[in-house]
């Protein structure tokens, strides 16, 4: 496709925007909600940038109707939202909080009024506080409850769920959680990233089979991943092994075993033999490969590796001009030894990554190749940028937010998503990160992702252009 021509997508192409509880929600000691492990994570003095937490966040919790409003008023047919574990089993081995579940079922039944498509997602990274304290992702038992929690929610809110997602981006919650200690709960100790990888595909094949039991085989079952679109520096075989190296940590130890029933060749030797790879039990490969009727890929950027010679005396890191944000990803994964980041090219987001939309093109071609009988969804792609707001009386409010390089972006990956589809890929949706600005986790509010913005201090929300912008691209279902 070139850009001057118009790619019209399928009718039934589903256009959504995306949120998380703890990045939205707020009212943290509201209806009976305990903590997660970023509650106590923000209260870890330096952990979080700017000192912030999620106690109000966007006032989610109380705003949601004004909220599905503007998702009407942008025209998406789903929002992508997700639930807070603490909310609904508030205590370790304490019954199921009924409150948590009316909130959430009064806003499936909103979402429904308004016929906005419910994208859930079960674990989008706030794993109760005392599930952490019982050792959280590396200790078993948290998958087993993980399985418990899916089965309550599947006989709560049963068929107002269009689609159910049992985890977002698991490589953050093992590596980010567990390896470099840069997102909650702070662990950096390898052996537990790897056994926390174990225990969350565990818990997508048992939440898969949980769901299916109360809802019924017809449940749309999906998992979200950050696949890493990782190139080689070089064709040389010595980069394009560090690259390789890369992608079994990166992507294959989660597409493997959940949609092909195995851990890739490699993965116990590239781990060196140092992790004792007993926490995977017979049986437990079957109860990973679960059939799903989706993949959800988020796409942000591309990542360059090269091989390190020994002795060269560079870190295992993408250090970019941002130095810490893009430093962000560094060290988190095992068994990178000889594979280096090089710093990102070219004009980067305010995060301090990359812009390659080509590389969304590519990692969706390549997926409906490999998994053809599996629809693709783009559950979150966006950009953060330092907004300013401006004076402009012709709207209701009178503030506009002009983000240029948002729209930029946004143009660009949408047509990526386009020339996928006319590569045969089938990408069935694409879910704008995120309808609102944002606790961006240990960057607090610090970056800002929305499409619309958030006044913190009023809880206003102010349109900003690319929301103007992709409500055209989905009433027109058309880049
Ligand atoms: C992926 C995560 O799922 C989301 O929570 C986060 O805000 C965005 N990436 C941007 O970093």
């Amino acid at each position: 496709m070139d850009r001057q021509s118009k790619f019209t997508f399928p009718s039934d192409f589903t256009w959504g925007t995306a949120t998380a509880a703890f990045q939205v929600e707020g009212a943290a000691h509201e209806d009976g909600r305990t903590d997660s492990i970023w509650d106590t994570y923000c209260a870890r003095p330096g952990a979080v940038v700017d000192g912030s937490n999620g106690d109000v966040a966007c006032d989610e919790y109380h705003r949601y109707p004004e909220d599905i409003a503007l998702m009407k008023e942008l025209g998406v047919g789903a929002y992508r939202l997700s639930v807070a574990w603490s909310r609904i089993f508030p205590t370790s081995g304490g019954p199921v909080n009924q409150a948590g579940l009316d909130h959430y079922l009064r806003i499936l039944d909103m979402l429904r009024d308004n016929r906005i498509k419910p994208v859930v997602t079960l674990y989008h990274w706030d794993l109760p506080q005392y599930l952490q304290d019982a050792g959280g992702w590396p200790s078993r038992d948290t998958a087993l409850r993980f399985g418990d929690y899916a089965s309550t929610l599947a006989s709560s809110f049963g068929d107002r769920v269009d689609t159910w997602t049992t985890l977002n981006e698991p490589w953050c919650t093992a590596y980010l959680g567990y390896g470099n200690g840069a997102h909650a709960p702070g662990i950096k100790d390898y052996d537990q990233a790897l056994a926390a990888v174990h225990h969350l595909n565990l818990a997508h094949g048992l939440a898969c089979q949980a769901i299916r039991a109360q809802v019924g085989q017809g449940a749309r079952m999906s998992v979200t991943l950050n696949l890493q679109v990782t190139r080689a520096a070089t064709d040389s075989p010595e980069d394009l092994g560090a690259k390789e190296r890369a992608d079994l940590f990166a992507n294959e130890v989660w597409l493997a075993p959940m949609l092909e029933g195995v851990y890739p060749d490699g993965v116990e030797q590239a781990a060196d033999g140092e992790t004792d790879w007993r926490f995977v039990r017979d049986g437990d490969l079957e109860i990973i490969h679960q059939p799903i009727d989706a993949l959800g890929l988020n796409y942000y950027a591309t990542t360059y590796v090269k091989a390190r010679r020994v002795g060269d005396g560079t870190a295992n890191a993408s250090v970019g001009p941002e130095g810490e944000l893009a430093d962000r990803h560094a060290n988190a994964m095992p068994a990178q030894e000889g594979v280096e980041g090089l710093a990102p090219q070219g004009e980067l987001t305010g995060m301090g990554w990359n812009q390659e939309p080509q590389g969304l093109t590519d990692v969706l071609v390549e997926l409906g190749r490999r998994f053809p009988d599996i629809e693709l969804m783009v559950t979150e792609n966006g950009s953060a940028w330092d907004d300013q707001v401006s004076r402009d009386p012709s709207v209701p409010g009178g503030l506009v937010v002009h983000d240029p390089k948002r729209v930029a972006y946004l143009e660009k990956h949408v047509q990526a998503v386009a020339k996928a589809i006319e590569a045969g890929a089938h990408v069935t949706g694409y879910f704008a990160w995120s309808l609102l600005d944002n606790f961006e986790w240990a960057l607090g509010y610090t970056k800002r992702f929305g499409i619309i913005r958030v006044d913190y201090d009023t809880q206003e929300r102010i349109w900003k252009d690319s929301g103007r912008r992709y409500a055209q691209i989905v009433k027109a279902n058309a880049i």
